[in-house]
This record gives C-alpha cells, sequence and structure tokens, in this order.
C-alpha cells in the first residue's frame, strides 16, 4: 500500500517536470513576434560580399593543359580534406578575419597580401602587438604542390592542415597562446560573430566551431591558390606538348621577349649543358620545390635542410629567403652565380667537380655574364600571376 502511494507521488513528480520543462521548452522556441528571422544568406551579407546561394568555384578549377595528369598528381591534397566550395569560402573568411587576433589587428593577410604575392615585403614580418616574426614570411601559391607536404621554412608543420592555426596560436602573431585561453576563447569569441556559426554549417553541416575544422577550412582555402595565369603560364600553354621532352616547355615561348627565353634556358638547363639549373630543385610547372633539395648554400656548418616555397609571384616583392636576407632577386642570382658556400647538407646539384669530370666536387660557381644574370631575373619576372592575385575569391570578402 505504502509503496503504490509512493510510485504515485514519483509518477506524479516524473509528470510535473516533464510537463513544466515542455513549458519551458514552448517558451524558448516561441518567436518573438517583433523580430523578423534573417536569413543565412542575410545573416552572412550583413558582414561580407559573400553569396551562400551562388559560391565561388574554389572544387573545380579550369586547369590550362600544361597542368596534366603528372602535375596534378603531385597535389598534397590529403583525400579525407578535399576542396570544397563552402569550405574554402569559410577559409577564405578565417584567412581575411583580425578577429582571429586577440586584439582584433591582424589577420593571416597582413603578413600573406593578395597584392604582395600572398607575403609581406618586411624582413620578418610584424605580430598583432608589433613583436617581429622569427622567420621572413612566405608567398601561399602553389603550397599545395610541395610533394614534401611539410610546411615552414624548417619544415616543421607536418602538412598544410597542422600549420593553418599554429600563427592563430603564436604568441607573436596573432596572439591566442594557452596563457590567454588558447583556441577555446577563440571559439567563444567566434561564436558570437554571427556570421561563424552560418558559415561553419554551410561548411560541415554543424553550427559547431572546432579548431579542427578551422584548419580543414583554412587548409582548404590555402591549397586552392594554384597559380596557372601568368606570363609564363601564357607562353607555356600555346607550346604545350606531351610528345616533347618536358612536355615542350623548352621551346621558344611566343610571348616571351628573346630576354625571357634565354633566361627560361638558363634556368631550365643544367650547368654540364651551359644553364644555371634552377629547375633541377624549382621545379616547372608548379615552381614548388622538389621534396628532395638539400641546402642551397647560404651559410656554412648550416644543419637545418629549408624548403622554398613555389617560385611563382616570386617578382613581385622582396626580400629573399627564410631570413630575407637578399633584397632583391638580382641578389639572388648572384648568390647561386657566385656565392654559394661549402656545407654538410649542400646539394650536389649545387656543386661541380675541381677541374672538370671525375675532379672532387666543390660549391657550383656559373660564371654568369651580367647580360645572362639579367635574363634570368626577367624570366622570373614572367612567374608573377597577376590574375590570380587580383581575384575576387582570393581578396578579402569583408564589407
Ligand atoms: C605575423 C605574420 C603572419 C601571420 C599573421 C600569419 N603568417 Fe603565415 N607565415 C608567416 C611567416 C613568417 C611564415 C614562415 C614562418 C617560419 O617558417 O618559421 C609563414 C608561413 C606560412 C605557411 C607555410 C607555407 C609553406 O610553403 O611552407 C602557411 C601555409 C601560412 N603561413 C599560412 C598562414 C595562415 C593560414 C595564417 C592565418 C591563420 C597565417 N599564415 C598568419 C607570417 C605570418
Ligand atoms: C639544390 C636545390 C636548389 C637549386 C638548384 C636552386 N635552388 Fe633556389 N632555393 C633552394 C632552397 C632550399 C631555397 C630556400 C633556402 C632558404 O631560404 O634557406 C631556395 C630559395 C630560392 C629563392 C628565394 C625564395 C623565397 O621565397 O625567398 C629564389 C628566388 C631561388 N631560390 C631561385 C633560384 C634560382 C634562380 C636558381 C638557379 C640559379 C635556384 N634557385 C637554384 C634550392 C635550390
Amino acid at each position: 500500500m505504502q509503496k503504490k502511494a509512493l510510485l504515485h507521488s514519483l509518477f506524479a513528480l516524473l509528470f510535473l517536470t516533464v510537463f513544466t520543462q515542455c513549458k519551458d521548452d514552448d517558451v524558448i522556441v516561441e518567436p518573438e513576434p517583433q523580430q523578423p528571422t534573417l536569413t543565412p544568406n542575410e545573416i552572412v551579407q550583413k558582414y561580407l560580399n559573400i553569396d551562400l546561394d551562388d559560391l565561388a568555384n574554389y572544387a573545380n578549377p579550369v586547369y590550362p593543359a600544361h597542368y596534366d595528369a603528372n602535375i596534378l598528381a603531385t597535389d598534397n591534397a590529403p583525400s579525407l580534406n578535399p576542396v570544397t566550395n563552402a569550405g574554402a569560402t569559410l577559409g577564405r573568411v578565417l584567412f581575411f578575419d583580425k578577429k582571429l587576433s586577440l586584439n582584433n589587428e591582424t589577420a593571416c593577410a597582413n603578413c600573406h597580401s593578395p597584392e604582395k604575392g600572398f607575403t609581406d615585403n618586411a624582413v620578418l614580418s610584424q605580430g598583432f602587438n608589433g613583436d617581429l616574426t622569427g622567420k621572413h614570411s612566405m608567398r601561399l601559391a602553389n603550397a599545395n604542390f610541395y610533394t614534401g607536404e611539410k610546411m615552414f621554412w624548417d619544415k616543421r608543420a607536418e602538412d598544410v592542415e597542422d600549420q593553418v592555426t599554429r600563427p592563430i596560436k603564436d604568441h607573436s602573431e596573432m596572439g591566442f597562446e594557452d596563457a590567454v585561453g588558447g583556441i577555446d576563447s577563440l571559439i567563444s569569441k567566434m561564436n558570437k560573430l554571427e556570421y561563424y556559426p552560418v558559415l561553419f554549417k554551410k561548411a560541415f553541416g554543424t553550427e559547431t566551431i572546432t579548431e579542427f575544422n578551422m584548419k580543414l577550412a583554412l587548409a582548404q582555402f590555402v591549397r586552392s591558390m594554384v597559380s596557372t595565369t601568368s606570363k609564363f603560364d601564357d607562353g607555356f600553354a600555346q607550346v604545350f606538348n606531351p610528345a616533347q621532352p618536358g612536355a615542350g616547355v623548352g621551346q621558344p615561348f611566343p610571348n616571351f621577349t628573346p630576354q625571357e627565353n634565354q633566361g627560361k634556358q638558363l634556368y631550365l638547363m643544367p650547368p654540364p649543358q651551359g644553364g644555371a639549373g634552377c629547375a633541377g630543385c624549382h621545379n616547372p610547372t608548379t615552381f614548388s620545390l622538389a621534396a628532395n633539395s638539400l641546402d642551397n648554400g647560404l651559410d656554412a656548418n648550416e644543419t637545418v635542410i629549408f624548403k622554398s616555397p613555389s617560385l611563382k609571384n616570386v617578382g613581385i616583392t622582396g626580400p629573399y629567403m627564410h631570413d630575407g636576407r637578399f633584397s632583391s632577386l638580382a641578389e639572388v642570382v648572384e648568390h647561386y652565380n657566385s656565392g654559394i658556400i661549402d656545407g654538410p647538407n649542400l646539394d650536389n646539384r649545387l656543386k661541380a667537380p675541381a677541374g672538370g669530370p671525375g675532379g672532387p666536387l666543390q660549391p657550383l660557381r656559373l660564371n654568369l655574364t651580367q647580360q645572362e644574370k639579367d635574363a634570368l631575373v626577367a624570366f622570373l619576372q614572367t612567374l608573377t600571376d597577376d590574375k590570380m592575385i587580383a581575384d575576387v575569391k582570393f581578396g578579402n570578402p569583408f564589407k
């Protein structure tokens, strides 16, 4: 008897709780009569020049013929993170958003500005609080074609995904280091910016913002920065012929000046054949660095084996090398011509046998004439991709 009464009151309690909870829920979901509800697109367009119903095309770019199957096979995009239009669009917003820094001053684009070929012109870059980075900023075009996959000059990041949120957490770059709450404190900040839940939902099917999804989106945006429309590309497209060695890249380009064509030959041919051998490491068509490149002879006793970003857009602005030591391309060419220093990791492509074939290897001396050096620089200038850097899909989306 007593048991039954107890059960009854328990049920009554349960019913009451469920009932009052439902009532609470009802109150919450009831829309405020006066407030007009904005569509996701309207929310986004309050802040951004982005149309969710007509996203820019990142997923299926049209490649010219010289970006053939062999070249596209060198794309380092992991199959788990294919580029989608919504993912890369979110990546673009993250890339240009100064709110991703502690004091709303510094976006990725501050140090990777499209007009400057996705780098900056400082020897070392300034972070959100004025502190300088440890190394010179890197151009980003064709980062997806570095088959070594690792990112940063010293290759300390495993891949693009691993790299892209590190600047946000860096104490001198964007400032969300652990001491100030790290990425979690940034995510609570982002949850209050009404465009982010909408953009994450569009890209990943959920409004929940996670560092993992930020990495995927930023990596998709960075990987979509493929350069296919420089003067070099226009010329290569005209002579492209898969039946020829190098698919015809060694043929004179009809759109080049004689000086640019001479520079191209010097760039492509190895030193024993009268060239400067640059292509042995900075591979055409993408101009990304060969993954097996060793040291390029900047410093004696250097033990770190640095990489180079793709040389696409290299002519837009210096300075050059990981520490920004050279201010012009002429200085870079002079380094390869006369300045290569021997060291424990100096690459064999930058050595030549002393006294002819069979002699002991020593640092290469190209002995180029001034006219040849100028031609090499003129050729490097043809790698500037004005169309790409002016493309709105790589530009600042904020109103
Ligand atoms: C304060 C300047 C600064 C900011 C802000 C910045 N970067 Fe960088 N970035 C650099 C520098 C400097 C390097 C080279 C650093 C090194 O190697 O130690 C670099 C390297 C990179 C690389 C490696 C490229 C390669 O080929 O290895 C990628 C990718 C990159 N940044 C993307 C980003 C993204 C995405 C953001 C925003 C989340 C960002 N950067 C914010 C200065 C900056
Ligand atoms: C053995 C491979 C190798 C060869 C051959 C080579 N380079 Fe490099 N190059 C590198 C490496 C590695 C770096 C990055 C070095 C660093 O910053 O520490 C680099 C950097 C550069 C840079 C600076 C890139 C930047 O973003 O600052 C330019 C420009 C360049 N090389 C042009 C050339 C030219 C022109 C030639 C031919 C005369 C050439 N390279 C030959 C490996 C090579």
